[in-house]
């Protein structure tokens, strides 16, 4: 195990994928052991029949098991299944504005590089408006009445990791949260207006009023692509976007389990 590994596992080490409805079991969680695409830890190098495909391609198919998991998984679950509460879903907001910040805070330092620029972008940035969400359902105090869960500080350190050398795998987070929000995040905003009865001044973050979402999108994957033709190592950004899904899964449950047991104590007191 390499040190990058070990430090995951331990980081992990209390965090099961047991009972989350998929196959992934908890051997499983490691996967830069074992990965979808195929890869080991000793193949994770550019080979002849990958090196002409575009890296937008290798992510969506790298993540998809992951992604199924993660509209499985905890929170994001319950939103589906129309059973999550406004502090349910607070939490999960509250829990990846750290992710966030770290990612727009990163991105932002790098806004003259050509491709990490492009990320950016201010009709992109989601940090601002996860705090007037926030502020919209839990009130002004929110940063007090929320806790900040041991997933989501482990979300936003993964970032600040993935900021190191030449800062290209902060491609792989923006791919995961943007591209995220811009397509299931409009689902969810549907579901959470119906089901949560809340206004739009609440879910703002699901809005990209600058532009249309699919030029978004299209400028994103175009970016991704570049970034997979520039780097030696695009296996290395499918494997940052794993990790990413993987952050997002874990702060999903610890969600779910933390508004379960607040719900519990409320009941019993
Ligand atoms: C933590 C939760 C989630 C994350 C991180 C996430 C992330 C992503 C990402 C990165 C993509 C882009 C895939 C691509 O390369 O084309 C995507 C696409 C998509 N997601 Fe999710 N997603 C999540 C949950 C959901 C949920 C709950 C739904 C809705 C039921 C959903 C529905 C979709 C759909 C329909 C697309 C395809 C959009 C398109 O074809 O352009 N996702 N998601």
């Amino acid at each position: 195990m390499t040190d990058l590994e070990q430090d995951r596992h331990d980081r992990y080490s209390d965090v099961s994928f047991q009972n989350h409805g998929t196959d992934l079991a908890d051997g499983d969680f490691n996967h830069r052991l074992i990965c979808p695409m195929g890869f080991t830890n000793a193949s994770l190098n550019r080979s002849d029949d990958t090196e002409d495909r575009p890296l937008s391609d290798m992510l969506r198919e790298g993540t998809k098991r992951l992604h199924a998991v993660a509209e499985r998984t905890g929170a994001i679950a319950d939103i589906l299944q129309r059973k999550c509460d406004r502090l349910g879903y607070a939490l999960l907001l509250r829990n990846l504005v750290p992710a966030y910040e770290r990612l727009e805070a990163e991105l932002f330092a790098r806004r003259a590089h050509p491709i990490l620029g492009v990320f950016a972008d201010r009709s992109l940035r989601r940090s601002d408006r996860l705090r007037t969400d926030l502020q919209a359902i839990e009130g002004a105090d929110w940063e007090r009445s929320l806790p900040l869960l041991r997933s989501g500080i482990s979300y936003a350190a993964a970032i600040s990791e993935a900021a190191a050398g030449d800062g290209l795998r902060l491609v792989s987070h923006a791919y995961v949260r943007y591209l995220g929000d811009l397509s299931g995040g409009q689902v969810i905003k549907k579901l959470l207006g119906k089901s949560l009865s809340l206004p739009a001044a609440a879910l703002t973050v699901y809005e990209f009023p600058d532009i249309e979402a699919h030029v978004l999108k299209a400028r994103l994957r175009d970016a991704l692509d570049r970034a997979g033709r520039v780097t030696d190592d695009p296996h290395m950004l499918v494997i940052e976007a794993m990790t990413a899904f993987e952050h997002n899964i874990v702060v999903s449950r610890e969600v779910k389990r933390q508004a379960t047991a607040d719900a519990g104590q409320v009941a019993a007191g």
